[in-house]
């Protein structure tokens, strides 16, 4: 049963399972713009497949680098995903990431992206039951973050925590600015050693690069780590979380993917499509007051563009509620579109891909221990508390 949507706050609430879905269809069902609350605030929610796209594209309504600017660059300073201009956004943009485009991506499993997933797991050996979420999606994608950047693992320990912390300026700016001064520290004499010893990594390539007619500052430099760092980690920890959610929560799945491992691809593409990590991003309005799609939204107002509900539209997607390794089109919003759309859209399905195949060589006959822990939860950074299995033979 669908709960009162007056009293829902997207920012605030659990909203485990097939709640926020429930939720996000009974607002569809009045329109695909509808006011709600968020952290406190009034806002309003986006949540039909169409309407959302559209405003994506709209910068001038919603202009796209303004939520960042005030939640993350007080905690990693400018980066281009908080910047105004739209050239100055796209020539960071370009500078930054050309280790995450599709071709880049391709030639890492040579490199040894699935080398690091079997470390991981080697590390499980002798127990009987491990925490995928905390043992597992927590370590491996920021173990091949911290390798395509240029980043030691000395303090592996502390990454996790630090993107946390680094994403979390909205809540909790102590913490986070905490996290950016431990961060910048770390950072400071990595780039001066790739200063007088370039290597093959993104510390390096933005330590060659020049934009605006004169090289990166080492400020410059760090902002951009510290971007792609946290966004890069977190998000795919959160998303292998789910996938894991999806296939143990889902009777014969983990099996048919052991006996058919071809379909791990199609098993990623439907689990970005139903549940994706980044369910939500909530944008601010213009400065000015706009009207879209027949509501008045005020100046400096919340606008959650709710991916997951576009993604679950039943006017694009038949039966949306369904995980569905056989559909037909997955295709949904899931790493947005326009100016922000994901520049690590190839390396987030790649990680997915191999984490998922090594666990189905190495763990094949876990079980899920504890459903309710396992249901993902909250609507910005979604994902379970813990997938809690037992390991069974091996
Ligand atoms: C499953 C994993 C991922 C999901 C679901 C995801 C989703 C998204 C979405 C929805 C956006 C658009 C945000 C907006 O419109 O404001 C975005 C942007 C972004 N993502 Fe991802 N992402 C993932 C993985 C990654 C990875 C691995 C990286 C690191 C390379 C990354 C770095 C970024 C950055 C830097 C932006 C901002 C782009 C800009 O400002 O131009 N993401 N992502």
């Amino acid at each position: 049963m669908v709960r009162d949507l007056s009293r829902v706050d997207l920012g605030l609430d659990d909203l485990p399972g097939s709640e926020l879905h429930d939720v996000l269809h009974a607002f569809r069902a009045q329109g695909p713009v509808q006011p709600t609350r968020f952290q406190g605030n009034p806002a309003f929610v986006i949540s039909s497949y169409d309407v959302l796209l559209e405003a994506f594209l709209d910068n001038e309504r919603f202009p796209p680098h303004l939520m960042y600017k005030h939640s993350l660059e007080p905690a990693i300073g400018e980066s281009f995903i908080s910047m105004p201009e739209r050239e100055r956004h796209l020539l960071y943009r370009k500078l930054a990431t050309p280790a995450f485009r599709s071709r880049a991506v391709a030639s890492y499993e040579r490199e040894g992206l699935a080398a690091l997933a079997h470390e991981v797991v080697d590390g499980l050996a002798g127990r009987s039951e491990v925490d995928l979420m905390a043992d597992f999606a927590a370590r491996f994608p920021y173990l091949v973050i911290t390798r395509l950047l240029g980043l030691p693992r000395e303090r592996e320990e502390e990454f996790h925590a630090w993107a946390l912390a680094l994403l979390r300026y909205r809540e909790e700016p102590q913490l986070a600015l905490q996290a950016s001064k431990e961060f910048t520290a770390y950072l400071t004499p990595i780039i001066e050693a790739r200063r007088s010893e370039p290597r093959n990594d993104v510390i390096s390539e933005l330590i060659l690069a020049e934009a605006d007619g004169r090289r990166l500052t080492d400020a410059e430099i760090r902002a951009h780590v510290a971007l792609l760092f946290p966004t890069g980690g977190e998000s795919n920890h959160a998303t292998l979380g789910n996938l894991l959610y999806a296939l143990l929560s889902h009777e014969g799945s983990w099996q048919l993917l052991r006996e058919h491992p071809a379909r791990v691809g199609d098993a990623v593409d439907e689990l970005f499509r139903w549940e994706t990590s980044i369910a939500l991003v909530p944008r601010l309005s213009a400065s000015q007051p706009v009207e879209f799609h027949g509501m008045e939204i005020p100046a400096d107002t919340w606008v959650l563009f709710a991916i997951t509900g576009a993604n679950r539209d039943p006017a694009v997607f038949t039966d949306p509620d369904r995980f569905d390794l056989d559909r037909k089109r997955k295709d949904g919003l899931t790493f947005g579109r326009g100016v922000k759309s994901c520049p690590g859209m190839h390396l987030a399905r790649r990680n997915m891909q191999v984490g998922l195949e090594v666990l189905l060589e190495r763990l094949p006959e876990i079980e899920l221990l504890d459903l309710e822990a396992a249901l993902p939860r909250r609507a910005v950074l979604r994902c379970p508390d813990a997938v809690r299995v037992s390991v069974g033979r091996r």
